[in-house]
């Protein structure tokens, strides 16, 4: 619970979402006083099931980055989405543009496009299927066949192989997170070597050698989930600082220990209070996620097919 400025400020944002009758979505990485008081909070996944879900709210506003409010827009046509901030974007993203996708497709034909949710809704239009990390080895176990197109994070397709034994072909070459990328074996072991009493958990975009060293590998949320429900007590955290200040505040009685505390994602963290206040008060054009109708309606498609192809079976997430 914080107090003073912060408090009044978060007091204000309530009041205002009420007049609005909006809906804030959170995502783990948000800082604390947005997770306070946001409607949900939660993994790609997650928050991607309640955008297709909301029907109540008028407006939704998505305190996260680009590719995760656009995916809420194309679910909700009919809604206004606003972000805090315009500049939000993630960089792995922008790592696969559309036309990478398309000369992929074309040097390999036939071959199914399973794209990974990081991705913007241009390039969002060339696959067959979306993946978040909470379900991409069922996604692409679903889409069946013996080999994938997938991207643009590399060591989450490595991990789809890995988990899978279907061949990944990466789009591109090495797309990456620069913030997951970040963590070394080395300071894994060294994590150890302090509290040796603790289970390493690690996010699948993390590198496969860090993936090695650890005890679970999952989305932000399954380490949540993971963490609440294991009789353990003590975790050292391998994502974005913001899941630890997350299980911090919500997991009573455990230690949750960052394994490197300087993995922080600047562009998640572009979002304030202040901002979701202004947006909140002036809902100004620029923070308003627009994407063209014919873009939408196929990046729809292969939204909607990963959630039909996660509802025919158990969803690891
Ligand atoms: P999650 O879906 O696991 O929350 O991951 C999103 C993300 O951007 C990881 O860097
Ligand atoms: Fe993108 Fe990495 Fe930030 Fe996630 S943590 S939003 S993948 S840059």
């Amino acid at each position: 619970m914080f107090r003073g400025r912060t408090r009044k400020l978060q007091e204000e944002i309530l009041r205002l979402k009420e007049k609005e009758n909006a809906f804030i979505l959170a995502h783990n990485y948000q800082v604390p006083e947005i997770q306070e008081i946001a409607d949900a909070v939660g993994d790609s996944l997650e928050l991607a099931r309640i955008a297709q879900k909301n029907r109540d709210a008028d407006i939704i506003v998505f305190s996260a980055v680009d590719f995760m409010a656009e995916t809420a827009a194309i679910l909700n046509p009919d809604k206004e989405v606003y972000v805090p901030d315009p500049t939000a974007k993630c960089p792995m993203a922008l790592m696969c543009p559309r036309e990478i996708v398309a000369e992929a497709k074309r040097m390999h034909n036939g071959v199914p496009v399973v794209l990974y949710v990081n991705t913007l809704a241009e390039a969002k239009t060339e696959a067959d299927v979306i993946c978040t990390s909470a379900n991409a080895p069922e996604i692409v176990e679903k889409i069946g066949g013996d080999k994938v197109l997938f991207g643009p994070d590399k060591n989450l397709g490595l991990y789809v192989e890995k988990m899978t034994g279907i061949k990944v072909i990466p789009v591109p070459e090495d797309g990456y997170c620069y913030v997951h990328v970040m963590f070394k074996p080395h300071h894994i072991a060294m994590m150890r070597r302090r509290h040796p009493d603790a289970v390493v958990m690690v996010h699948p975009e993390c590198t496969p050698e860090v993936q090695e060293v650890a005890d679970f590998i999952g989305s932000t949320s399954q380490m949540y989930r993971y963490a609440r429900e294991s009789e353990h007590e003590k975790f050292i955290v391998g994502t974005e600082v913001g899941l630890v200040d997350r299980m911090r505040r919500e997991i009573k009685g455990k230690t949750f220990i960052p394994a490197l505390s300087k993995a922080v994602c600047k562009n998640m963290k572009k979002n304030s209070l202040e901002k979701i206040r202004q947006v909140l008060l002036k809902k100004p054009h620029e923070n308003l996620v627009k994407v063209p109708e014919d873009v939408a309606d196929k990046a729809k498609r292969s939204i909607e097919r990963m959630f039909e192809l996660s509802e025919k079976g158990k969803v690891r997430g």
